[in-house]
């Protein structure tokens, strides 16, 4: 059984691969830490209580908030992607589950140093909370089973500046501790998003003709994105970057072709900041440090994506 810790900054698609984690047969998501990333740092821990509620499991997975700020400079939210709720302007209720009251970080390092190679960390957000957690105890990179994160991009465009993946740009310091800190770690770039990670409008009719909770609650946190993609993008569908990322944690069949390259992350203040840097000539000799996924199963991620909104179990 697969244990995650899964650290988010709750808006849009990070609801669907939190519920994604709690249907898996296979695995048991054991905590949800919150970051500073898409919204308002409040409403991203209220909208992890809520999916949580939406889900049916209220009271069984506790969500530990962390860090509400970048490590070094401040960054800007994207409301105007997620709604200003972060949850297509949906304004659900509050949910009954509250906040525990353990930092992020040290539900982090508990988790990993309680179940040496055991634990699963999955980022679908920018990497404070996880960065914060190796300064303060750099053990804990030696006893986590895997890093995974969805972020950055592989030779290709950025969705925030030219350039550069938003989890990343958000808090490029915090990722170059991240990728330098000896983890095993796997990257789920913008681009496999992009490539595999689309969801058009004949699949969103066949979720709207699904009628289920969970097809409604997809349709619903995706409504303002999908607004956005079409003005400001001229595509007509949603994005599910951090719910594919979690459909290739939970299921190896979805990431088609790996590869291990050196990966480093630009933390200066210029046009390239955020970005990362895939070394794919080896043209810098360094040992390589992330195993970076190049091709996804689009088909096998929609399987997982529909079984779950269906309501069954992926
Ligand atoms: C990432 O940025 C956020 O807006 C999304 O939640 C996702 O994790 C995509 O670049
Ligand atoms: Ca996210």
């Amino acid at each position: 059984m697969q244990r995650i810790i899964l650290d988010t900054d709750t808006a849009g698609d990070d609801t669907i691969a939190i519920m994604m984690a709690m249907r898996a047969k296979g695995a048991r998501l054991e905590g949800i830490t919150i970051n500073c990333g898409n919204i308002d740092f409040d409403q991203e821990v209220e909208n992890a209580l809520y999916t949580i509620e939406v889900a049916g499991e209220s009271g069984k997975v506790p969500v530990y908030p962390g860090a509400r700020h970048p490590l070094l400079k401040e960054w800007r939210t994207v409301e105007d992607i997620h709604g200003t709720d972060g949850m297509g302007n949906s304004m659900f209720p509050r949910a009954r589950q509250r906040p525990e009251r353990k930092h992020a970080v040290d539900a982090i390092i508990d988790a990993i140093n309680e179940s040496p190679g055991e634990i699963t960390l999955v980022e679908i957000a920018p990497m404070t909370n996880v960065a914060l957690a190796l300064r303060k105890d750099p053990g804990i990179a030696k006893k986590v089973k895997e890093f995974y994160f969805m972020g950055g991009a592989n030779q290709y465009l950025g969705n925030v500046t030219p350039a550069a993946e938003f989890n990343i740009w958000v808090d490029p310091d915090a990722a170059s501790i991240v990728l330098n800190s000896g983890m095993p770690i796997t990257m789920v770039g913008w681009e496999i998003v992009m490539r595999h990670g689309l969801i058009g409008v004949p699949e969103l009719e066949e979720i709207e003709r699904m009628k289920t909770k969970e097809s409604e609650f997809y349709l619903a946190v995706n409504r303002q994105v999908r607004k956005f993609m079409e003005i400001e993008r001229g595509i007509d569908g949603t994005s599910c970057p951090d719910s594919i990322t979690m459909a290739i944690v939970l299921n190896p069949e979805v990431a088609t072709e790996t590869r291990d390259r050196f990966v480093e992350v630009d933390a200066g203040d210029g046009i390239s900041r955020g970005v990362t840097w895939v070394d794919e000539l080896g043209a810098l000799k360094k040992k390589p440090n992330v195993r970076v996924v190049y091709q996804a199963s689009q088909q096998a991620f929609r399987r997982m994506l529909y079984e779950m909104l269906r309501g069954g179990r992926v």
